[in-house]
Order: C-alpha cells, then sequence, then structure tokens
C-alpha cells in the first residue's frame, strides 16, 4: 500500500516558473495522454487536447462568471481556503480516458508546449476524477487522494473558511466556468458514438444552453479532472546552440519532498 503522503507546506520547486510561463500562452491547451489497452489487452497511448483549467482550489472566475454563479446557485463562490500544484481541465465522464485513466489507476501526462518561452513542460503523474456522486466509492477516494496535497492557506478565520468549503460547490464553479453552450454539451448523445446509432433516450439535446448550474442531466456527465504531479521535465529551447533540460521528480517518502536535477537535453 502506498504510504500517506503529508500536505506539502509550501509550493512545489517548479510551480512559480511553470505558473509564468503558462500565463503567457494566448491560449493554455496541453495535450493529455493516459493509457488504453487494444483488444489483445497490450497498453497503448491515447492523446488529446485539453484547456488547462488552474491549479486546485485556486480556481478563479471572471465576473460575469462569478455573476452567474451567483444568480443560479445559492451557495456561491467557495472560501480561499486551499492551493495546490495540482492541474486541472473539465471533461465529460462518457469519454475514453475517463474509463482509461480509472482502469490505469491515474497514470496520465500532461504536455504544454509555450511557444512564447520556446519551452516543453511535461508533467507526469496521476489523474483523479471528481463531480460524481458523494455517495460513490470512486468519488470518496478520488476527493481522499486530492485532499492530500491540498495546503490550507494561512489566511482570514481558517477554521470557517474550512467548514463552509464544499467538494459540490468547487466542481459547481468549474461547471460555471464553461459557456452556456459548452455546459449543454453534456447533454448531448454519448461522445465518441457513431452518429448512426440514433440515441432514443428523451434526455438528449443537441445545441442546448444550460443555465442552471445543477442542471441534472449536464450535472451527471459533467467532471473535473485533477492531476497530482510526481514528476515534472522541461526542456528550455530559447538558445538553439544549447538547449536545457531539468527534471524535477517527487521523493517517494511522506515527506514528499522535489529533487531537481539538470539534464542532457
Ligand atoms: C483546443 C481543444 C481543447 C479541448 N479541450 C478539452 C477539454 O478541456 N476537455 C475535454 O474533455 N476535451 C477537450 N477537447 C476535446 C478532446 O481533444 C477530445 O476530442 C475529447 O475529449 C475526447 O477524447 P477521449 O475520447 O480520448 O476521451 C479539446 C479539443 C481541442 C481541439
Amino acid at each position: 500500500m502506498e504510504e500517506p503522503r503529508k500536505s506539502p507546506s509550501s509550493p512545489a520547486p517548479w510551480r512559480s516558473l511553470f505558473q509564468s510561463h503558462i500565463e503567457k500562452m494566448k491560449d493554455p491547451y496541453f495535450v493529455f495522454s493516459t493509457v488504453a489497452r487494444d483488444d489483445k489487452g497490450t497498453p497503448v497511448p491515447r492523446a488529446r487536447y485539453c484547456v488547462f483549467r488552474g491549479f486546485f482550489g485556486e480556481l478563479k472566475l471572471r465576473p460575469s462568471e462569478e455573476d452567474d454563479l451567483k444568480k443560479h446557485h445559492k451557495d456561491g463562490l467557495n472560501p480561499d481556503a486551499f492551493e495546490s500544484d495540482m492541474l486541472t481541465f473539465t471533461t465529460d465522464v462518457r469519454m475514453a480516458k475517463v474509463d482509461q485513466l480509472v482502469q490505469s489507476g491515474g497514470a496520465a501526462e500532461a504536455v504544454f508546449w509555450v511557444k512564447e518561452v520556446t519551452s516543453q513542460w511535461r508533467v507526469k503523474g496521476k489523474a483523479f476524477v471528481i463531480g460524481g456522486s458523494p455517495t460513490e466509492k470512486e468519488e470518496l477516494d478520488a476527493r481522499a487522494e486530492i485532499r492530500r496535497t491540498l495546503r490550507i492557506l494561512q489566511q482570514g478565520d481558517i477554521e470557517a473558511n474550512n467548514k463552509e468549503w464544499s467538494w459540490d460547490k468547487e466542481v459547481t464553479a468549474y461547471f460555471a466556468c464553461l459557456h452556456p453552450i459548452r455546459r449543454g454539451s453534456f447533454k448531448n448523445p454519448p461522445p465518441g458514438l457513431p452518429m448512426a446509432e440514433n440515441p432514443t433516450h428523451s434526455d438528449f439535446e443537441f445545441g442546448e444552453e444550460v443555465t442552471d448550474l445543477h442542471d441534472p442531466v449536464a450535472r451527471k456527465n459533467f467532471r473535473v479532472v485533477v492531476i497530482r504531479p510526481e514528476e515534472i521535465d522541461q526542456v528550455d529551447l530559447s538558445d538553439y546552440r544549447k538547449g536545457q533540460r531539468w527534471k524535477w521528480t517527487l521523493s517517494n517518502n511522506v515527506d514528499g519532498q522535489w529533487r531537481k536535477i539538470e539534464l542532457w537535453p
């Protein structure tokens, strides 16, 4: 069994540079890779683009999204209680990547090409999927794993913040970030299903705008993926004569210290 890891007390050493690079991207797209199995059970890679939605616990909504959230969701936003080094994106539980994560124990890699600073960042780690029912074991296990490496923000009334903070509010805030049309896509027929197979289910509607942040059909399919990094690999090609490369590795001991080494590029 894996040893419980202590919550880190400070941001990972790669975090501020990574963040400063990502903030330079016009659109924070990245390639998200998982492991699938072919018909013979052989492991095969799968990759697709996704949109980086920031670090878990630190979601910042635009003013219009915050108004929307207040209008349609009485509980509003979570207090600023946590921060973390875990990367997030949103997805649909019916997409292949979710099952691949479940089957592979969360094996994942996120790759960013930050052209603005000619750097590639590869984030290897474990991905957890939340947004399902709190009565499901998988949901509770995923929340517990994410909770392990959240950092409690030492500001304001920490106890009150902790009490007020909820997983439902957090996932709802991610849903609020999406345009109503994008939210409607979670009511579409299952992604990846052949078009010719006409779904007959009455819940399926195409191109619908969803303003209700608790729309039962859309929320049944909506998920947040949280990537807990274990190894970071940065390649800096800004000097074409001398590429540079660094690797940060999280130690397996309970302290969860990061070790940085320089590699031949
Ligand atoms: C620019 C771009 C951004 C995308 N962002 C996401 C995203 O944030 N989440 C997601 O699930 N799919 C996103 N997609 C769609 C995925 O690339 C992919 O087609 C879809 O998730 C199905 O993948 P899967 O069947 O391997 O799960 C994006 C596609 C593009 C082109």
